[in-house]
């Protein structure tokens, strides 16, 4: 099952990677968690300038861990889903607490940290220490869904079967570069919506391609509609927090959303979520 597919994908890696700054040899292992955590869910050409700019600030871990937390947030900029933020900013505290200041180089050392799930976990193994991991990130999941099993799109979430499916590709040498080049091709050519198929160096051998590029059947996938959501509320409020350096008063936030009963609720999110910290008074701030 899945013979042949290696090669093919790993010269064509060879021709059309990106240059990315996280997957040039200097990149330290900081470097290469803080782009992973960044990456998940958002495109590279937005993670690019916050990536270099977390670089500049914090390029180790103890430099972010000197800060507090609300500094981790701020500078997240507009990258979105910012407990991300928090949970950089908690990880950069346990690695210098716990690990002497070095990321961890075992997968199980690193799903410890705080917000790093499988995926984190086994990217930063494989791409920051060369470990041997199955990286099922999403492009992954649908090369290996298509090119594999035949299905335009993988189950919601991960099953066992694609874990299995995963693992038992792993070529005996060189897995980091097996991993990225999959999700390269996944990213630039088997893409969510119309994959390139003529551009793809396993097109001929493609069970999803071979069977007529069959209509996905499975239950209705997420869109990604954000105008008028509670994220896109939080977004907001969070970017006023973000460019005072101060304590906000409360109708600085109101100002920026209109619906009252959406924006209480979305600032009490902010709150429990520990990224906005109620002061006596009735003022907002980022965390300390
Ligand atoms: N290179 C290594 N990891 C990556 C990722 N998650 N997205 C894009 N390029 C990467």
């Amino acid at each position: 099952m899945a013979i042949g597919l290696h090669q093919p994908i790993l010269d064509w890696y060879a021709a059309n990677a990106r240059d990315l700054p996280w997957r040039r040899p200097e990149a330290s292992p900081w470097a290469i968690l803080v782009s992973e955590i960044m990456l998940q869910q958002t495109p590279v050409v937005r993670v690019l300038p916050i990536w270099e700019e977390w670089m500049a600030r914090w390029p180790t871990p103890e430099a972010l861990a000197a800060e507090p937390p609300g500094e981790a947030v701020r500078h997240w900029g507009r990258l979105g889903y910012p407990r991300r933020a928090l949970n950089l900013h908690a990880c950069a505290r346990a690695i210098t607490a716990d690990h002497g200041g070095e990321v961890p180089s075992a997968y199980e050392e690193l799903r410890r940290l705080p917000g790093i799930g499988d995926y984190t976990a086994a990217a930063v193994a494989s791409f920051a220490f060369g470990r041997s991991h199955a990286v099922l990130d999403t492009n992954v999941r649908r090369v290996l869904a298509r090119a594999v099993r035949g299905e335009e799109y993988p189950p919601t979430a991960t099953t066992a079967a694609e874990r299995r499916l995963a693992e038992s590709l792993i070529p005996a040498v060189d897995a980091p570069r097996w991993a990225v080049a999959v999700m390269e091709l996944g990213a630039l050519v088997c893409t969510a919506r119309g994959p390139r198929c003529a551009d793809c160096p396993v097109a001929a051998r493609c069970a999803w391609r071979l069977a007529g590029r069959p209509a996905y059947e499975g239950p209705e996938r997420r869109g990604q509609t954000y105008a008028g959501t509670d994220r896109q509320c939080r977004g907001r409020l969070l970017a006023v927090l973000r460019d005072a350096h101060g304590p906000v008063p409360k109708a600085a936030l109101d100002a920026v959303w209109d619906d009252p009963v959406q924006r209480e609720r979305a600032l009490d999110g902010l709150v429990a979520d520990g990224l906005a910290e109620p002061l006596p008074g009735g003022t907002y701030r980022l965390p300390a």
